[in-house]
């Protein structure tokens, strides 16, 4: 100080008043606190010197201050004039720092003239406004997070530059007021609401003003920031929760999309993770797309999916695999059924059984008992059945109505229809159980039908009744005559034939016997018709369904046992030569009757005799009146013909009647006729030498009995009867005359008689026998071989010899089918042994009927004799 001084009153002294000088100064400025930079503070002037030299740059300038401070400069303003500002530099405050400033102001010019002044400046104090701590003033910055509840949030700290002390309060306010926030008096800034961040808060901003007592405020800006925290549960975003799928998908089927986005991390790429909490074996979620497959079968038409095809599940979804927010959702997936299951049956082969009779209309088979479908909804388990099909089924069968499966007869069954005996009464129906939905599954199902027959018709013989003939003459095992009855209903089963009631003798207990297969009736034994001429019979059929029976009469044929007699039975007869052919010689007719055939069962043969054939009878058969004809001329010139006179044999037979085959068993008789025929020669006159013509009437007889001839013994009978008769009587008159005295007469008289009476029944049988021998002879004869003079019966042909010396004759049969008929028609069986055991037994049992046996039988004992029969001759011969 003391240098500068002293350097300004060097300079004083150099210049004096025409020195430079620097003009309003020195001087005392007042000057506000606070102001600001380029405040003019003080204004001054320089006065140049004499010389007018200019100041120098940068003069004048405050080369000093005290106390020490930057805040001040000097400014030029135009020519010489110049002004003190403040810099700015520094911050003049009047409640701090020092309140007066002395400046030294120094001004030099060109040429080196100075001056100095002092410029006083004191600081003013001005009211100045309340200021905010710190950096408070520069603005505030806050976060909140969201969501946070509303209160206290920030205490802003504000003071009053002016109160040193501290004691007056300033006040706060927020600029504009706030809905959010709020601002007490004493700073605490709160919020009043909560905020959140998606709802768009993002932020706010905000002046808060403080005002001190005399109303100078001051404000800073407040910026609010949201804070985004993970306060948001994930939002679904696929809005569908009832998915309507098809059963049967294949497992990695894609059946749903499940998305999410979380509102936190909106626009933003963010991960959700989403999983199925329900526990389910169906579907399966894929963790970060949300897509749900399928992992196993679904199969609506069974198990808990048919009772109920909803499966529900819920869905989670999280914004972090572990803790975070997370959200649920129920979604239900609704299984549709699908025609995936065709229509079927239990079985597909019927066999049905209908009775023949079966009404039309009736039902036969309903195959919905037996077809069903596994789907499980309509029209999937609907199923109809086709048109049925099958060679002539159609007309017979129907399914009604059209597609029910109920088969329904229609048409005749009867089993002996013609048409359906051809289709064998077994008929096949075709027909398909389908699908009525697509793809329309088909299933064929075969019924055979086949008919059960039915009794309809019976068991009928041909005949009412049957009449058979057989000759009592049949060996065993002759065929009698047939039965048969027939059924008509088919299929015709076996008929059984049995005899049931009927057909014993005495010699046996069955004479017939009936073939069981073919009906035919059989002689199991011959018949004899003397001990029961007619047999009725009930012969049964039986087939598997009925019986029936019808009598049967068998009668017993008595053979036949006359012979033709032929009138004339012996005739001369002479004929020319050359008497045409054909020509009826001489008119000769034979006329013969059969007291046991049929006029027309004659037949004519000629037999030895007729050499060359000239003699044939017109009609040889068939009529009881026949004519000899000349069958072929006779021809002496060539010696073909050497004899003149023919002795011709007639034979006779009643056989034409018998068919060939018959002819050979039945019995056969034959009658003879004796013609002799001379053939006169022509030219010549003379006498034929020819004996007298001798006629032999030959009646050959095999059967010596005859029921005409049955009053001989019955003669003889009554006549030995009477006899016995007169005895008796005479005897009884005896007794009575013996026994007069005797009143009682006692049931052993009366046996002794009837003893006595049988006594003489059997005597009278060998009376019978004498007398028998004793018949009466109407004719002569003479044994060719012996020459022996005998006597016949010509009705019943008994025979002795004349000489009554010669004992009975026996007799041999005349050939040996004429023995076997002979014997057969009197005794049955007694051509063997073993009828003759028989026949003994037979007479053994049945003493009382003997006498007719023997009666109609006298030549038996005869024909018991088989030496005798085994010699048998065609002629009568008696023997020795
Ligand atoms: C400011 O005032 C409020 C009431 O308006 C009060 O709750 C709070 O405690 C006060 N704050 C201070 C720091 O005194
Ligand atoms: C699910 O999404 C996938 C891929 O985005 C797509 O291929 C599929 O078809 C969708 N499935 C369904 C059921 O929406
Ligand atoms: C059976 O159903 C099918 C499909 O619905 C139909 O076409 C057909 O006519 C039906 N058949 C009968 C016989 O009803
Ligand atoms: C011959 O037979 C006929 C019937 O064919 C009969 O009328 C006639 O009386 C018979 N003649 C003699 C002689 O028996």
């Amino acid at each position: 100080m003391q240098v500068a001084v002293f350097f300004l009153l060097l300079l004083g002294a150099m210049s004096e008043d025409q020195a430079l000088h620097l003009i309003h100064l020195p001087a005392t400025s007042n000057m506000a606190e606070n102001s600001p930079p380029g405040t003019s503070v003080h204004k001054f002037s320089v006065k140049l010197s004499a010389s007018l030299s200019p100041v120098m740059p940068g003069f004048p300038l405050i080369i000093n201050s005290s106390p020490l401070t930057e805040a001040f400069r000097v400014n030029w303003l135009s020519g010489t004039d110049f002004e003190v500002v403040t810099t700015g530099k520094e911050q003049l405050d009047f409640e701090t720092g020092p309140r007066v400033f002395d400046l030294q102001v120094y001004v030099k010019d060109d040429v080196g003239v100075t001056d100095l002044q002092v410029l006083t400046v004191q600081v003013t104090d001005v009211n100045e406004p309340p200021e905010f701590q710190g950096n408070l003033a520069k603005g505030l910055e806050l976060f909140i997070v969201e969501g946070a509840n509303p209160g206290f949030l920030y205490q802003v700290e504000a003071f009053d530059p002016e109160d040193t002390s501290q004691n007056i309060p300033v006040s706060y306010f927020l600029i504009p007021p706030s809905k959010s926030f709020a601002m007490s008096a004493n700073g605490t800034l709160f919020s009043t609401t909560e905020f959140d961040f998606e709802a768009g808060h993002r932020s706010y901003h905000l002046t808060v003003e403080v005002r001190d007592s005399r109303g100078l405020k001051a404000s800073t800006a407040l910026q609010i920031n949201i804070v985004n925290i993970n306060d948001e549960v994930p939002r679904f975003t696929s809005p569908r929760r009832v998915y309507t799928i098809p059963e049967e998908l294949g497992p990695g089927t894609i059946v749903a999309n499940i998305t999410a986005e979380d509102p936190d991390d909106k626009g933003l790429t963010s991960f959700l993770f989403y999983s199925i909490t329900t526990v389910n074996s169906y579907f399966m979620i894929n963790q970060l797309t949300g897509t749900i497959q399928v992992v196993r079968r679904l199969n609506r038409d069974s198990g808990e999916l048919r009772q109920n095809p909803a499966i529900s599940l819920e869905v989670l979804v999280k914004d972090r695999p572990f803790g975070g927010q997370e959200n649920r959702k129920q979604i239900t997936f609704i299984v549709e059924d699908i025609n995936d299951n065709p229509s079927t049956c239990n079985k597909f082969t019927f066999s049905i059984m209908v009775p023949e009779r079966a009404a039309k209309g009736t039902l036969l088979l309903d195959l919905n008992k037996f077809c069903f479908d596994d789907d499980s909804e309509a029209p999937n388990n609907q199923f109809n059945f086709s048109t049925p099909s099958g060679v002539g089924s159609s007309s017979r069968f129907l399914q009604d109505p059209a597609g029910s499966g109920k088969i329904v007869l229609i048409g005749d069954l009867d089993y002996e229809s013609p048409s359906n005996l051809a289709a064998g009464n077994k008929y096949t129906v075709i027909i398909q159980v389908q699908d009525v939905a697509p793809p329309y599954y088909k299933n064929n199902i075969y019924i055979y039908i086949l008919t059960s027959p039915e009794n309809e018709f019976p068991l009928v013989f041909d005949s009412p009744s049957y009449v058979f003939a057989v000759s009592e003459l049949s060996p065993a095992r002759t065929r009698i005559g047939q039965v048969q009855a027939t059924d008509k209903d088919f299929p015709q089963s076996d008929i059984i034939y049995s005899i049931s009631t009927g057909g014993a003798s005495l010699q046996s207990p069955n004479i017939f016997w009936i073939n069981p297969q073919t009906g035919e009736l059989q002689l199991v034994t011959k018949a004899d018709y003397e001990t029961t001429p007619v047999y009725t019979l009930r012969v049964q059929a039986t087939n598997s369904e009925d019986s029936s029976s019808v009598t049967v009469t068998v009668n017993i044929l008595e053979e036949n046992d006359e012979k033709p007699i032929c009138t004339p039975n012996s005739y001369f007869l002479a004929i020319p030569v050359d008497l045409k052919v054909g020509t009826n010689i001489q008119n000769f007719k034979l006329t013969c009757t059969d007291l046991d055939s049929s006029p027309r069962s004659f037949r004519y043969s000629i037999g030895p005799g007729n050499i060359n054939s000239h003699f044939t009878f017109s009609p040889n058969a068939g009529s009881n009146v026949t004519s000899l004809l000349l069958a072929t001329r006779f021809d002496y010139a060539s010696g073909l013909d050497k004899i003149w006179n023919y002795e011709l044999l007639v034979y006779v037979t009643d056989d034409n009647l018998l068919s060939g085959r018959k002819r050979a068993g039945a019995l056969v008789e034959t009658g003879t006729v004796t013609l002799s025929i001379s053939v006169i020669p022509r030219p010549t006159t003379v006498v034929t030498t020819t004996p007298r013509p001798r006629v032999t009437y030959q009646i050959l007889r095999k059967n010596v009995y005859s029921p005409s001839a049955w009053y001989v013994p019955f003669v003889i009978t009554l006549g030995s009867i009477l006899l016995l008769g007169l005895l008796v009587s005479l005897i009884v008159l005896l007794a009575k005359a013996i026994y007069s005295h005797c009143p009682c007469k006692t049931g052993k008289h009366r046996k002794s008689l009837v003893k006595k009476a049988e006594m003489k029944n059997a005597k009278r049988e060998l009376v019978v026998e004498t007398i028998r021998l004793n018949s009466v002879f109407d004719g002569e004869a003479r044994d060719p071989v012996t020459g022996a003079i005998y006597e016949f019966n010509s009705k019943s042909g008994a025979r002795k010899w004349k000489d009554p010396l010669t004992q009975m004759p026996k007799w041999k049969e005349s050939s040996p089918q004429e023995a076997v008929t002979g014997v057969g028609t009197k005794v049955p069986g007694s051509s063997d042994k073993e009828r003759d055991g028989l026949r003994g037994k037979a007479q053994a049992e049945d003493a009382g009927l003997g006498s007719r046996n023997q009666d109609g039988k006298p030549s038996t004992p005869k024909k018991r004799n088989p030496a005798l029969t085994s010699q048998a001759s065609p002629k009568v011969q008696p023997e020795k």
